[in-house]
This record gives structure tokens, C-alpha cells and sequence, in this order.
């Protein structure tokens, strides 16, 4: 199992100044030497967080593939297309979301997502879709010509929380809190089924699998029993755990986990 780390909470923790420390590059050599696969990074529309010449800078730097999370805006593919990551990731963007939320509408979007497609490929980048885990958003993602999906993994995590730490992390997951446990648990095994049978789907289809979205040290475990699913992007559990004993060892510890 592949780990990319999201480290775009380095540049949070920047922005929160709005200075220059830390800087999210000198995150680069730490995280290939504590054994990731990739780095992950979103260039959001609002630029919240990693910002233009942090993107150009880390994908010239890294030692590692950076896969760049971007929105469907066609000034931020024009500005991939010219940074040309390893691979692009085609999220849904909504200014007030404080994280992304769902999934891309693949279904909805057939067209422009086509044709998005197509040019990245044509500048050599890669393309993988994060999608929520249903047969359509999968079967949609096969025919716009996509290399391979990100299986959003937001509402196992939220189900996950609600039951085992009681620490729900958003505003849906504190709905969801009202209902009993079992029926929590029944909705968990759903969750993780929903997940498995899209990997088996786009596997069947020939696209690569990752997956991603509120995965921590505790919930990855499940993940890493679903057939097909090569590799995990991880960020906001990865850079809190840095806090308490530093970025390599936090990455190792998830590198363990992914391996072990
Ligand atoms: N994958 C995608 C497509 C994402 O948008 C995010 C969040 O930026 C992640 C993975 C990482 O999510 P988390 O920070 O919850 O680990």
C-alpha cells in the first residue's frame, strides 16, 4: 500500500500568521525519508492554504511524485497543466466548505470532466478522480477516460468516530450521532462495503484505486482489507500527530501501519 501525505496543514499552520514559517517545503525530504510514496498537495481556488509558489516550488523539489488536488476551474488546470505534477486529482471545490466535503459529480459533469481529462493527459499528467464509493460515480469515471479514483472515505470515518472515539468531526457526523449503535455499526458495514464494491468495480474497469479523507491511525486498518485499493492520501492525521513527536516519525508510524 502507497502513502501520499497531504501536507497542505503545514501551509494552514503558515497562513494562520500570514508569514513565512513553516514553510511547506522543508516538509519534502522529511516525508521521503520516513518512507511515503507521494506527496499530496490542493491548490485551492481561495488559495487558503498552499499558495501558487509553494505548488511550483514543491513539485520542482520534491523527491517524490506530487499528486496536486485541483478543482475543475479552468484557470487551476491552466496553472497545473504548466506546473505539470505527476498526477492531477479532480476534487469538488465549495468556497465555505472547510474541508472537500463529497465527492466529484462525475455523472453530472460527464462533458466538462471529459474534457478536462483530455488535456491534462495531453500536458502528461495523470488523472485520478475522487469520487464518492457508487457503481455510477465509477462506471462515469471509466468513460471520461480517467487513469484511475480516489474512493472518498469521509462517511466510514465519520460512522468510525461517532463509534469509537465520540469525537464527531463535522456537522454531519453530529447528526448522524443521534442514532443508536447498532445502527451505527450496521451503517459502518455499509460504509466499507460501499468502498469495497466500487474497488472491485473500477479495478474491473482497469482504474488504478486509491483512497482518501479522514483516515487516522486508528480507522486505516479497515481500509487496508478492501481489495484493489493501492494507496492512501493522509493529511490532517499525519500532520497532528507531528505535533507531538515531529513529522518523520509520524509518517513512519502511518508507513508501519500501511506495510504491517
Ligand atoms: N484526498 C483528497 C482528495 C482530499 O481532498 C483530502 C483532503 O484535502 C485528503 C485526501 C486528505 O484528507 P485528510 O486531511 O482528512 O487526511
Amino acid at each position: 500500500m502507497r502513502l501520499g501525505v497531504n501536507i497542505d496543514h503545514i501551509a494552514v499552520l503558515r497562513e494562520a500568521r500570514k508569514i513565512n514559517d513553516p514553510d511547506p517545503l522543508d516538509a519534502l525530504g522529511i516525508v521521503g525519508r520516513a518512507g511515503a510514496d507521494q506527496i499530496t498537495i490542493h491548490l485551492r481556488e481561495d488559495r487558503r492554504h498552499i499558495n501558487d509558489y509553494d505548488a511550483q516550488r514543491i513539485i520542482q523539489n520534491a523527491p517524490l511524485p506530487v499528486n496536486m488536488e485541483c478543482s475543475l476551474d479552468p484557470g487551476i488546470i491552466e496553472i497545473v497543466c504548466r506546473l505539470q505534477p505527476h498526477r492531477a486529482t479532480l476534487v469538488p471545490e465549495r468556497r465555505e466548505e472547510v474541508t472537500t466535503e463529497g465527492g466529484l459529480d462525475v455523472v453530472g459533469q460527464l462533458d466538462r470532466i471529459s474534457q478536462v481529462v483530455q488535456e491534462l493527459r495531453q500536458a502528461q499528467i495523470d488523472v485520478s478522480l475522487f469520487v464518492d464509493p457508487n457503481l455510477d460515480a465509477i462506471g462515469a469515471s471509466a468513460e471520461v477516460g480517467a487513469d484511475m479514483v480516489e474512493l472518498h472515505t469521509g462517511e466510514y470515518a465519520n460512522i468510525y468516530a461517532m463509534l469509537y472515539t465520540n469525537l464527531p468531526h463535522t456537522p454531519h457526523a453530529i447528526q448522524s450521532l443521534q442514532l443508536p449503535r447498532p445502527q451505527l455499526k450496521a451503517r459502518l458495514m455499509e460504509a466499507l462495503e460501499a468502498l469495497e464494491h466500487s474497488a472491485i468495480q473500477a479495478g474491473k474497469l482497469g482504474l488504478i484505486v486509491a483512497a482518501g479523507h479522514g483516515l487516522n491511525y486508528q480507522n486505516v486498518e479497515g481500509i487496508l482489507r478492501i481489495p484493489n485499493i493501492e494507496e492512501l492520501n493522509i493529511g490532517q492525521s499525519i500532520i497532528a500527530r507531528s505535533v507531538w513527536v515531529g513529522l518523520e516519525q509520524a509518517v513512519r508510524e502511518m508507513v508501519a501501519l500501511l506495510h504491517g
